[in-house]
């Protein structure tokens, strides 16, 4: 089966088994099954998180587990989603039942199955500021195990799914705590340059998370009509001192404080002062209104995609000494 339909990217590669499954007895099931036994495994989610350079020689499943059930107090709000649920389709359920906390990461592609993994985050909020717990499958016994907020080592794009639990579990439901009571997040600059420019003083969660699609939609390409998974990279995390020398050699560099000692660097400015922001390198390039997204003009291989992506690396690498790493899974 072809996986073109099952990335963002639109890479053409095969799987060699393909499942789907709607229930966690579908995985009690599939655990049972002679080709999960003999198997690699593959878990996707909406596949907007994935370069496949070649055909996968085991088996693919997609989580497809369905719903949304909230549970409202007084102030609070308690959700839970399948981990099949779009996660935009779940912003929106939220936004539109009042349920405030997620309205900054609205358009974000991608399944509530994949958001934990990677802590999905845009525009000042992240996945952790609203993630209760989650429940997992654990592929070695077969059981349900459950995941508090302490168990997950959230850090910026980074879990314990994407370390020491890699490939040990599959996400199933993920519990959110929301707000009845509206507490905007409106930091970033561009959200408030927005609201002030339509002179918005009271924003409602409706309010932000258009203003966040908009945002979204004016810089990042549309994976339904350009391949694309997203930031490709992460915003590298450095050194102060190290940044304090980038600084005075580059003045004009795009910095954030992390915490004392670090300093986080915007890898899209990195890439765009390498000349690479907007260009087409045969079937890829970097999108025009955002040098850190890599993008399928049409008929790219993976291949081709992750070479690009190498030249970038060693481009930025030799003008700032900073190593640039893959947000993207290589596949
Ligand atoms: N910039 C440039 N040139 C570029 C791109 C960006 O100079 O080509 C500058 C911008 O002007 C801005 C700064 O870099 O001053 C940061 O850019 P932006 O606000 O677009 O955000 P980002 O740091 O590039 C991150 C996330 C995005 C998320 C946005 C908004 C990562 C790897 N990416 O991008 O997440 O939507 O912030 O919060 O952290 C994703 O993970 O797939 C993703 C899209």
């Amino acid at each position: 089966i072809s996986l073109k339909p099952y990335n963002t990217f639109g890479i053409d590669v095969k799987a060699r088994f393909f499942v789907e499954i709607f229930t966690e007895n579908d995985l009690v099931e599939l655990r049972n099954h002679p080709v999960f036994k003999a198997n690699k495994l593959l878990v996707l989610g909406g596949g907007s998180n994935v370069l496949f350079t070649e055909d996968y020689a085991g088996l693919v499943l997609k989580v497809s587990i369905p719903d949304i059930i909230a549970e409202v107090t007084d102030s609070q709000v308690f959700v839970t989603a399948g981990a099949g649920v779009i996660w935009n389709d779940l912003v929106n359920y939220c936004v539109e039942n009042g349920f405030a906390g997620m309205e900054n990461l609205s358009l974000i592609p991608g399944t509530v199955g994949a958001s934990p993994v990677q802590n999905i985050g845009a525009y000042g909020v992240e996945l952790k500021d609203v993630f209760e717990s989650c429940e997992a499958f654990e592929l070695s016994t077969g059981e349900l195990k459950n995941f508090e907020y302490d168990d997950c080592h959230f850090a910026y794009r980074d879990s314990v799914f994407k370390n020491e639990l890699k490939g040990q579990y599959i996400i199933t439901r993920v519990n959110f705590r929301l707000f009845t009571r509206i507490r905007i997040n409106s930091q970033y600059g561009a959200i408030q340059s927005l609201l002030a420019e339509r002179r918005i003083t009271h924003p409602t969660i409706t309010d932000i998370s258009k203003i966040v699609a908009e945002i979204r939609v004016s810089k990042l390409p549309d994976p339904s009509t350009i391949g694309n998974a997203g930031s490709f990279f992460k915003n590298p995390i450095i050194e102060r001192s190290k940044f304090e020398g980038l600084k005075h050699d580059f003045p004009a560099m795009i910095s954030y404080p992390v915490g004392q000692d670090k300093v986080k660097l915007a890898a899209g400015w990195l890439i765009e002062q390498c000349g690479f922001k907007g260009i087409t390198e045969g079937h890829t390039g970097t999108w025009k209104n955002q040098a850190l997204v890599l993008v399928n003009h049409g008929g790219a291989t993976g291949k081709e995609v992750y070479s690009f992506s190498e030249k970038i690396i060693d481009t930025v690498c030799s003008k700032f000494d900073v190593k640039l790493e893959r947000e993207v899974n290589i596949l």
